[in-house]
């Protein structure tokens, strides 16, 4: 691992040094900056917080949302889950499928919160509500 990203991470996992139970922000703060948590970062972070690799790894591997490798394109998760399809997301697959192409990987997720606003994606930390055809479409052509 590069220096200046063992230096950063170091920055990221110093950043939550006075929470109690900080191993989760630090590993989303890691993603969110680098795509993915590689083995040497679950090495780096576990030495930090006192914890195994192993321990760090349990964490890691048991939310989707932590990648052990980076994408190779951007990603939208869209929310599937029982109140999105009450408001129509199994509607607008198809149609998002179609205008990502190979460009954007839709990815499935399960409530991000926001039932009552559905149906709902998220892209990075950034929430969308109230989709349809041509909203979902605009986010996914601004992705590209
Ligand atoms: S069911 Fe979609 S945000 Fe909760």
């Amino acid at each position: 691992m590069a220096d200046d990203k063992a230096a950063r991470l170091d920055e990221i996992i110093a950043s939550h040094g006075d929470r109690e139970g900080p191993l989760l922000p630090i590993l989303h703060d890691i993603q969110e900056e680098f795509g993915c948590i590689e083995e040497e970062a679950k090495r780096q972070i576990a030495a930090a917080l006192n914890l195994s690799r192993a321990e760090v790894h349990g964490v890691v591997s048991f939310y989707h949302d932590f990648k052990a490798q980076k994408a190779d394109k951007p990603v939208l998760k869209l929310c599937r889950a029982e109140s999105c399809k009450s408001r129509g997301v199994e509607a607008l697959v198809a149609h998002a499928q179609a205008t990502a192409g190979d460009r954007v990987e839709i990815e499935t997720v399960y409530c991000l919160g926001l039932c009552s606003v559905g149906p709902n994606a998220m892209v990075g930390k950034k929430l969308y509500a109230y989709l349809d055809d041509a909203k979902l479409a605009s986010i996914i052509k601004e992705m590209v």
